[in-house]
C-alpha cells in the first residue's frame, strides 16, 4: 500500500473534513479548518493513498490563551485514519510531523489533547506510542456527558 504524509493543504480540507465525519462524533465547521490552516499552516498534515486520497489528517494548532504562569504549547485538535488503513503507523506518523513543526517553528514547550476516557486505541496511541501523560479528568468535557483525560507531551529534551 503507498502511502504518502504531506503538509496539509486548503484544497484537503473537504477530504479531511469528510474523513472527521466518518471517523468521529466531534466534527468542526469549514471556518475552523480552514482557520487552522490560515493561521498554522505548518502543522497540519495528512495521508493520502496512491490516487491522492485522504485516508488520514491531523489538525493542529498553536494554544493562543496562554496564562501568564504556561509555557507556549500546541493543541492536536482532531486526528484520524480511515478504518481499513488503521495498525499501519500512520496516526504515529501523522502525531510526530506535527508535533515536530509545534517543537521546531513555535519552540512548543510542550503538545496537550484531550481524549474520550473509553477510546482505548487512542488512548494507546498518545500514551504507550507516543509517550504522553494524564494530567487531569475533565467531567463531561464531551458533548453526550463523556468524562475526558486532558493529556501533555513535554517537547522539550
Ligand atoms: C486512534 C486512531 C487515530 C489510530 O490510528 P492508526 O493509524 O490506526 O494508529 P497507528 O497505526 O499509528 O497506531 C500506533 C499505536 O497506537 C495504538 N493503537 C492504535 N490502534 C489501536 C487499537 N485499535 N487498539 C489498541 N491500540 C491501538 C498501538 O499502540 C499502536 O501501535 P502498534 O500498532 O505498534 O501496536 C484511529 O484508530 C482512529 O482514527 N480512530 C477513530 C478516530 C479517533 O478516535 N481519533 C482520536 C480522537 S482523540
Amino acid at each position: 500500500m503507498s502511502i504518502t504524509i504531506r503538509p496539509a493543504r486548503v484544497d484537503d480540507l473537504t477530504g479531511m473534513q469528510a474523513c472527521n465525519l466518518q471517523n468521529l462524533p466531534e466534527n468542526y465547521t469549514m471556518r475552523y479548518y480552514l482557520y487552522h490552516m490560515m493561521t498554522w499552516p505548518a502543522l497540519s498534515y495528512v495521508a493520502t493513498d496512491a490516487k491522492g486520497r485522504i485516508v488520514g489528517y491531523v489538525l493542529a494548532k498553536m494554544e493562543e490563551d496562554v496564562g501568564a504562569d504556561d509555557d507556549v504549547h500546541g493543541h492536536l485538535t482532531s486526528i484520524s485514519v480511515l478504518r481499513s488503513y488503521r495498525r499501519l503507523g500512520l496516526a504515529k506518523k501523522l502525531m510526530l510531523q506535527s508535533q515536530e513543526a509545534m517543537s521546531a517553528i513555535y519552540k512548543a514547550a510542550y503538545v496537550a489533547l484531550h481524549v474520550r476516557k473509553t477510546n482505548r486505541p487512542a488512548l494507546s496511541l498518545y500514551r504507550d506510542t507516543l509517550g504522553f501523560t494524564v494530567r487531569d479528568v475533565e467531567k463531561k468535557y464531551y458533548a453526550d456527558g463523556e468524562d475526558a483525560y486532558s493529556m501533555r507531551l513535554s517537547l522539550r529534551p
